[in-house]
């Protein structure tokens, strides 16, 4: 079952998302050989959802003992989140790679954009934990148009019109996509009272960073104490992977990543309802009513 996306590219459906056909290959290859570790922990979420800052909160909030967050020297000011944790299916396993993962001190921390079937039949029932961030998808969909938009432009010199993307998202088949189904299938496990699986958003990450950055850290078995609410730490963790604070760094700015695209792609506007600049009502309508139709009587609601 095979589609083209907007420029000429083969989509193929594999256990019901879409990909290219390297990722396609580079999930096969991660299904045959990974071996989950008990305390590993993987972040998951649709592109273009709070990917890198999730990265780089999980990172700061499980290292801080080892790397004081005032500190110059914390990796997140001379590396990219990205570099500090790898997509399993995008970096670690593309191009046939066996990497050897055997020697990362624990807990090993990875990242994912796949659905939660495709990554939970790797996981072979171990108890690792899971971290699924989501965001509403008229937002993920204009932070993806301009995504590919300077991709397209750089590699086609061409534009990339955005009712394109709107399409695309309506027909379901684009890279990773239908965000719907892959937005459901984390949800529906997150209700599972025994599965270590914790459903964020990115709006309530805006909204309340603080509870949610406790939250998280609550869920990975590291609360922070009381000495570290008073003396500040959740909030040093907050600026240090802040958006202003990130894309500013020399690091981010320049160097590009393992999956080869510029580190500052990943850094934009943030925040919430930038598609109001950028989608029609009727564009918006429609996207609310096809995410609705799809998680009805699901308890999750994007409204
Ligand atoms: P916008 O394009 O709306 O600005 P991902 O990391 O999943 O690729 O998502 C990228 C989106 O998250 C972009 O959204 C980007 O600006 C935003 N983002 C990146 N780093 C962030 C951070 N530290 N805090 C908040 N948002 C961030």
């Amino acid at each position: 079952h095979s589609e083209k996306d907007s420029t000429g590219k083969t989509l193929y459906n594999y256990q019901g998302s879409w990909y290219y056909p390297n990722t396609v290959q580079a999930i096969l290859n991660f299904q045959k050989h990974f071996r989950a570790r008990d305390n590993d922990i993987i972040l998951a979420s649709f592109p273009k959802s709070g990917t890198t800052w999730l990265k780089a909160l999980t990172f700061a909030v499980v290292h801080r003992n080892k790397y004081a967050t005032n500190l110059v020297s914390h990796p997140l000011l001379s590396d990219n989140p990205h570099n500090l944790v790898r997509f399993l299916e995008a970096d670690l396993y593309v191009n046939n790679q066996r990497p050897d993962l055997e020697e990362l001190p624990s807990p090993r921390l990875f990242a994912t954009h796949m659905p939660f079937q495709t990554l939970h039949d790797s996981l072979r029932d171990s108890p690792c934990k899971v971290v699924y961030v989501c965001r509403d998808i008229k937002d993920v969909l204009v932070s993806r148009w301009h995504f590919i938009s300077k991709l397209v432009k750089k590699e086609l010199n061409c534009n990339y019109p955005l009712e394109e993307t709107f399409e695309k998202f309506i027909k379901g088949a684009y890279s990773f996509g239908p965000f719907q189904d892959q937005v459901l299938s984390y949800f529906k496990e997150s209700l599972v009272n025994s599965n270590p699986v914790l459903f964020m958003r990115y709006e309530e990450m805006i909204e309340k960073p603080e509870a949610q950055v406790m939250r998280l850290a609550d869920f990975l078995g590291c609360s922070f104490t009381e000495e570290e609410k008073q003396s500040g730490t959740v909030e040093k963790i907050l600026e240090l992977c802040s958006l202003g604070n990130l894309s500013n760094l020399e690091v981010n700015k320049m160097g590009t990543s393992t999956c080869g695209i510029a580190h500052q792609a990943f850094f934009r506007k943030g925040g919430v309802g930038d598609w109001k600049n950028h989608l029609t009502d009727d564009m918006a309508r429609k996207l609310d009513e096809m995410v609705k139709k799809k998680l009805e009587g699901s308890g999750l609601k994007f409204e």
